[in-house]
């Protein structure tokens, strides 16, 4: 090995897979834990290119006291040594050193992380910092290794990647759940003479908001470059504060021209599949250790509340078995006839037809009654949004919701009101400002035809793929109501 090869950094985890014994090397990171005696000692370096450490082997002979003792948990290091089988059971390399560099100091009196269990309380308080701890690195893996899967998924299908706008002035949804973006002086808003705010003095001489969704405008991509899919934030000032919303989520929404419902759902079903396929074959050592800390953690719940399966036994799960199809109105029966409806177990009480559906229903059906993912289809028009595919019954919509266990809907979609005047119609009916969507209905004034798409929340993918329960854990800096730092 040259001098100058000999200076480059190796990553912990190609050290790790190395059995070039005696060769000389440079490794970088972060302490885990330093454990030791006047003889010896043993650090465990991670630089986060694997959950997995590498003990490094500090000999006060070799390396002075005072820098031995600086390496404290949270420290960085960079070491210089010999990479040597290893004489300890649980692990195959570590690395004599032969001269340790302080790169960044942390002070144990002061370093919130210590070499403990932490709740995750706690480390959503010091967000800035939890990515250095086993579980949160490994949920940066794994989500990052999902949004390339994402990506692979629709590339190889032969989508294309749109990028839909931020700040738009359109509510997609319908929900008026929108965060404004103005550039006013809020201390002297700007009034019309009919006192009322005069947005033409505003950025963009009217009212914009942050998107909530960007189907809309990748309807427009997709009636002409028929497959199309969208991967970007979203935002929703939805005032829930659940473990499964955030204010700032990420969104996955293919749109594909010529698709009609049963389509979309083939193509929604075939993506999570392949997305769970992919983490169980590349994500290994994360998946296991988080199953590992999944299992711990359903320990301390109370045994009725217990999963039956284990993290990595419901992805295989999800990756072998077809999802259930059911429509709306049989799902109805289902929970009106269902013991927790019937003992009032259920917080909202499934009276009939037309009752939108809460959390606890979705989950009921996907854990008790069915023990599968389900894909709930035909909902009613009352409870859904205005582009929705109006049905031949006059009263149901081409809508579907896929529900997964632990979580409830992960996937929401339809197919799309392709008849101008239908749209219309009932645009009017739900004081949706025509006028001002005209862009939307020129879709259907040209070239019209029958489309369809859905959305995937990409953080309640996540819950589902680290078997994490809490929507905040899963998004490196969550948004939350009261809740905006870093
Ligand atoms: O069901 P939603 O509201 O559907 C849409 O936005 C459609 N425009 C999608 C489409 O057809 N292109 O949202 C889709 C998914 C939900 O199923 C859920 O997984 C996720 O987005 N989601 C949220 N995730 C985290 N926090 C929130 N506040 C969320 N709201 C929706
Ligand atoms: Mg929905």
């Amino acid at each position: 090995m040259t001098e100058k090869q000999k200076t480059k950094r190796t990553k912990i985890k190609h050290a790790l897979e190395s059995s070039e014994f005696g060769t000389g090397i440079v490794v970088k990171g972060w302490v885990r834990t330093r454990r030791g005696n006047k003889n010896v000692n043993f650090i465990a370096l991670n630089d986060g290119s694997t959950i997995n450490n590498l003990q490094i082997v500090a000999d006060p002979a070799i390396i002075d006291e005072e820098t031995i003792k600086r390496c404290t948990t949270g420290a960085c290091i960079s070491v210089d040594g010999e990479l040597i089988e290893s004489q300890g059971a649980g692990q195959s390399v570590e690395v004599n050193a032969k001269a340790i560099e302080i790169l960044g100091d942390a002070d144990p009196e002061t370093y919130p992380l210590q070499a403990k269990r932490h709740s995750m309380e706690f480390m959503r308080d010091i967000a800035h910092l939890r990515v250095r701890t086993n579980t949160f690195s490994a949920i940066y893996r794994v989500r990052h290794a999902m949004i390339f899967a994402v990506h692979k998924f629709f590339n190889e299908k032969g989508f294309y990647n749109v990028h839909t706008p931020i700040i738009t002035a359109s509510d997609a949804e319908g929900a008026g759940e929108t965060f404004k973006v103005t550039t006013l002086d809020l201390n002297n808003v700007p009034k019309t003479e009919e006192g009322e705010v005069d947005y033409k003095q505003d950025f963009f001489e009217k009212e914009a908001n942050l998107t909530v969704s960007g189907q809309l405008e990748g309807e427009l991509a997709a009636l002409a470059l028929s497959e199309i899919y969208t991967f970007g934030p979203t935002f929703r000032a939805e005032n829930s504060n659940t473990t499964r919303h955030l204010a700032e989520f990420w969104m996955i929404e293919p749109e594909m021209a010529f698709y009609d419902l049963s389509d979309s759902m083939d193509l929604a079903e075939e993506m999570l599949q392949f997305l769970v396929t992919y983490a169980l074959e590349n994500c290994k050592d994360d998946l296991e250790f988080l199953n590992k800390r999944a299992i711990e953690e359903e320990k301390t719940k109370p045994q009725n509340e217990r999963n039956e399966l284990t993290l990595i036994e419901r992805l295989e799960f999800v990756k072998d078995n077809e999802f259930v199809r059911l429509s709306y109105t049989d799902a109805i029966d289902i929970l009106r006839n269902s013991k927790p409806n019937k003992k009032k177990k259920f917080q909202y009480i499934i009276e009939g037809w037309g009752a939108d559906l809460q959390s606890e229903h979705e989950r009921y059906l996907v854990e008790k009654h069915f023990k599968k993912p389900v894909i709930l289809f035909d909902y009613p028009n009352e409870i859904k949004a205005f582009y929705m595919r109006q049905n031949d019954d006059g009263k149901t919509v081409g809508a579907m919701d896929i529900l997964f266990p632990g979580i409830g809907e992960i996937v929401g979609g339809s197919q799309r009101e392709e008849r101008l005047d239908k749209l219309q119609e009932r645009m009017e009916a739900m004081g949706i400002p025509v006028e001002e969507m005209s862009w939307y209905l020129d879709t259907r004034r040209f070239g019209s035809t029958p489309h369809s798409g859905f959305g995937l929340g990409f953080e309640r993918m996540m819950l589902f793929v680290t078997g994490m329960t809490n929507i905040r854990d899963v998004i490196p800096f969550p948004r939350t109501p009261g809740n905006a730092e870093y």
